[in-house]
């Protein structure tokens, strides 16, 4: 067994302020990459920008990263910036834009980088150190090592090989307000389907399924907030940033399975949001799961029953439906992918993998 986190994670009110010395310690010239928007608006840009201005660091700014990043982008970034003497890159936002700062951090460490070297696990895969500044509840990005991007050449997403940690993750639940409920639903629920995938897992260990039951009863904290019972407060915002931080612990260890493996194809295809795409398959990869195991998962996050979670995401997610060419492009996708077909703590064979693609009749 092996517990590898090794991101310095600081998570409180006013963290990114707070820590000024840390980034400062980290470099002398930084790449803030955040997507086109929501930074801006939150107001994590501003508050990374007056750190910045305040230890006397440089920075660029690059805002070009689209949702589901794609190497493309990674690569329009190094073009960019590889002789402007950058030496710290500081990923801020959701998944997407996080994901895309480890991949470029990788590729301005390595001048020689082509789009091959992201998916040659013989290259080295140090990089320049990474600060991430999370501004959503679910992808966990700020304390992974995976970065998922878009291949156009393949028409879905597929994480580069290399594991590629922040140096620092500064976590501060401010920069949720203002958020959309449907950005708050899809991503919790895509923390909640981490926490799920990684002890419902090939790879599991007595150290993810910790860092998963504490996530969970985090997680359940918040569960009527996603359902509209009551308003997000201040200490849910919280709640929700921490319980998707441990929920990225979790498949730092393990890594996800089905339901993640299953949403690439229909968020490539269909544009639909990675946390609602996961959310698709999720509980009917839980009802294919191991009983004793899915049941205290299930009751860990506030749930009695297959039946009631299969209730809940419906009712946050609405009604869903996906033509069925597009659910056929999947099941083909993932059934000829060995690694993937392998990836649950329980026997997949292609009867259950229909049984969790084909669930709505
Ligand atoms: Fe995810």
């Amino acid at each position: 067994m092996k517990f590898y986190m090794p991101v310095r994670v600081y998570d409180e009110d006013e963290c990114v302020k707070a820590h000024a010395k840390d980034i400062a310690a980290l470099g002398n010239k930084a790449l803030i990459v955040t997507g086109k928007h929501s930074a801006f608006a939150n107001g994590s840009f501003d508050d990374v920008a007056e750190v910045l201005n305040d230890v006397k660091i440089e920075y660029s700014v690059f805002s070009e990263v689209e949702e589901n990043p794609s190497v493309e982008t990674v690569f329009a970034a190094k073009d960019k910036y590889a002789s402007a003497g950058i030496d710290l890159v500081i990923g801020i936002g959701g998944g997407s834009p996080m994901d895309a700062a480890k991949a470029i951090a990788l590729v301005l460490k390595h001048p020689e980088a082509d789009p091959a070297y992201l998916y040659d696990k013989e290259k080295d895969a140090s990089s320049l150190p990474i600060v991430c500044v999370p501004t959503t509840c679910g992808t966990g990005s700020e304390v992974t090592g995976v970065s998922v991007l878009t291949r156009h050449d393949k028409k879905t997403k597929i994480s580069m090989v290399h594991k590629v940690f922040p140096t620092l993750a500064l976590i501060d639940g401010k920069y949720l307000k203002g958020a959309s409920q449907t950005l708050i639903v899809n991503s919790a629920m895509d923390a909640l389907s981490h926490l799920y995938e990684s002890v419902i897992n090939a790879k599991a260990d007595d150290y993810v399924r910790m860092t998963a039951a504490a996530g969970l009863k985090t997680w359940a904290k918040i569960k009527d907030v996603l359902s509209g019972a009551r308003e997000m407060t201040k200490e849910d915002a919280g709640i929700l940033m921490r319980a998707s931080a441990l929920a990225g612990m979790s498949i730092a260890g393990s890594g996800t399975s089905l339901p993640h493996a299953l949403s690439y194809a229909l968020t490539y295809d269909l544009s639909l949001p990675h946390g609602r795409a996961v959310g698709y398959f999720l509980p009917a990869f839980m009802e294919a799961a191991p009983a004793g195991e899915r049941d205290e998962l299930l009751n860990l996050s506030g749930f009695e029953s297959v039946e009631e979670f299969r209730s809940f995401t419906g009712s946050v997610f609405g009604e869903q439906d996906v033509p069925a060419e597009e659910l056929k492009r999947t099941y083909e996708l993932v059934s000829s992918n060995a690694a993937k077909m392998k990836s649950a703590s329980f026997t997949v064979d292609e009867e259950v993998l229909k049984q969790i693609v084909f669930w709505k009749k």
